[in-house]
């Protein structure tokens, strides 16, 4: 999708679809009636939403404003209105979406608006719009939240399906406010471009099944991103990682037939201090099902997505290499299958983790932390001196938070509040838990210095706690996106499928870290 500004008013861009943000301005948000709100008002009462576009143009106005007086439309976000030939526009058709109430629309509901136009106007096969950026929000952040969103909606899943209709929207023109600086927009434009299509790389690597992409294919995907972004890319296979004592990675490896990847990435541009170094160590599970602990079959198929982590750490690579930050960036991803076989590992066994310490293995399901304890010890070698992980780590996650919110864990307060606004600036849901020491009692073992897994009670907590083990002192946060980074329906303004969750939080976080 090829991105455009363009400052003219929007009666005069001539375009397949000009799409416009309706708000309702009354003071009871619609979204909070329910079903038998839709009763007549009561007198007095403000009930009817009061739709007004979120643009200055009259001329756009007028040809909506019949219908946003009609009564007709609930003004509920994501309600859908096309207009054919509409008057006095050179637009061909007038798009109009509801944002909801006017004063709680922000840029996290304009990425979602603009994945709604995408989705509703790609699937009457239209090719190009041109999208009306609201004027109640900064012209840099809507025109940013406008491409990442309309990237976003404009990702379908069905990659192996013969009636694949392959529709997509091919040049998006963003209709921006008159006084802004044309020169700081572009630059928002581009570098939204960047980020929205990391997503949908990320999102293409984590749609693929498990039989398209093992381990070494992950790998070669990687090889390919860094050869294109001119990053250094190293993969290394299982007699290094047994040279290198990863005992706890190669616990999980052990037992498939599929080679492991170790997948390496390094970012140092020149200019950038030495310190910091970034670490992003991303869970390459590429299926999971469960080893001899094995998972029961119904809903098994999902743990393709297990290496969700590793593949946004891979495109939060690509992000990167292409914006450029003054900063140094290492991308680790360890890659495995979790498999039950002759030679899988079994419940009760010690491994030796690279960092020494030993764990007993009460759980061979609990794979994923075993994979990140020698990826997060192996970064802090590497020179690292701030971590970040990302994984689909535990099951607890999902009854905790739901499909909802992230996971977010952090040893250290001051790098949790960084991220926190980056996560914010991102558009993405996460809530922080907790790491109280107390916790560290659920991973007490007998035998050796910790088990790898804690039990029910917690079981998010538990993960992020053996986890620590590992970062020790290092600044580290930990986001457990087993619950977020698979989209169980689809959405106005998303597919049903991989969602890449974190990526844009992750970019914006190294941004951060940028002189
Ligand atoms: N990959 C799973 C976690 C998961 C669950 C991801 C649902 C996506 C959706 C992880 O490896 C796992 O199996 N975790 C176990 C840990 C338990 C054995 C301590 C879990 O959550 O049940
Ligand atoms: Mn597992
Ligand atoms: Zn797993």
């Amino acid at each position: 999708m090829k991105t455009t500004l363009s400052f003219s008013t929007p009666a005069e861009i001539e375009t397949e679809s000009l799409v416009a943000i309706a708000l309702d301005h009354s003071e009871k948000d619609q979204s909070e009636k329910t079903a038998t709100a839709s009763k007549p008002a009561e007198s007095g009462k403000k009930e009817k939403p009061q739709l007004k576009l979120a643009t200055g143009d009259g001329a756009v106005q007028s040809v909506a404003a019949d219908l946003l007086a009609s009564g007709e439309l609930t003004g509920r976000p994501f309600e859908t209105n096309l207009l054919h030939k509409p008057a006095g526009l050179k637009a061909k058709r007038l798009l109009l979406i509801s944002g909801g109430a006017a004063k709680k629309f922000t840029s996290y509901d304009l990425r979602r608006v603009a994945g709604t136009a995408v989705r509703t106007l790609k699937s009457r096969g239209i090719r190009s719009f041109a999208f009306i950026a609201p004027p109640s929000i900064p012209a840099e952040e809507a025109v940013r939240a406008i491409v990442e969103g309309a990237l976003v909606g404009n990702f379908d899943p069905d990659y192996y399906r013969s009636d694949r209709k392959d529709q997509k929207i091919d040049a998006l023109t963003i209709v921006a406010g008159g006084n802004a600086d044309h020169g700081a927009l572009e630059k928002a434009a581009q570098g939204a471009q960047i980020v929205g299509e990391s997503q949908n790389f990320t999102r293409d690597l984590v749609n693929e099944p498990s039989n398209r992409m093992t381990p070494t294919i992950l790998g070669d995907r990687a090889k390919k991103m860094c050869q294109e972004v001119g990053l250094k890319c190293e993969v290394y296979g299982a007699d290094k990682i047994k040279e290198l004592k990863m005992g706890a990675f190669w616990s999980v490896a052990q037992g498939s037939d599929e080679p492991p990847a170790l997948i390496v990435m390094t970012y140092e541009p020149s200019g950038a201090p030495a310190k910091p170094v970034l670490g992003l160590v991303g869970k390459g599970i590429t299926f999971d099902t469960g080893g001899i602990s094995i998972k029961p079959a119904d809903g098994m198929e999902k743990m393709k997505y297990d290496m969700a982590g590793g593949a946004t750490m891979i495109g939060a690579m690509r992000a990167i290499a292409m914006l450029k930050p003054k900063v140094k960036v290492i991308g680790i991803v360890c890659a495995t299958e979790n498999m039950p076989s002759g030679k899988a590992q079994k419940p009760g066994d010690v491994q030796i983790a690279m960092s020494g310490k030993s764990i007993e293995i009460i759980n061979t399901d609990a794979e994923g932390r075993l994979v990140l304890a020698d990826g997060l010890f192996y970064a802090r070698q590497l020179g690292c001196t701030h971590l970040v992980d990302a994984a689909t780590l535990t099951g607890a996650v999902v009854i905790a938070l739901g499909y909802t919110n992230a996971g977010v864990f952090a040893n250290d307060d001051a790098m949790y509040e960084r991220f926190h606004k980056s996560n914010d600036e991102a558009g993405e849901k996460m809530w922080r838990l907790p790491l109280d020491d107390e916790y560290k009692d659920n991973i007490k073992s007998t035998i050796a210095d910790i088990v790898n897994s804690g039990g029910r009670w917690g079981g998010a907590i538990n993960a992020a706690m053996f986890l620590k083990e590992f970062a020790e002192d290092t600044p580290w946060i930990h986001l457990d996106i087993a619950g977020t980074a698979w989209m169980e329906e689809q959405k106005p303004w998303i597919a049903k499928g991989p969602s890449g969750i974190a990526l844009r939080s992750l970019v914006e976080f190294v941004k951060s870290f940028a002189s």
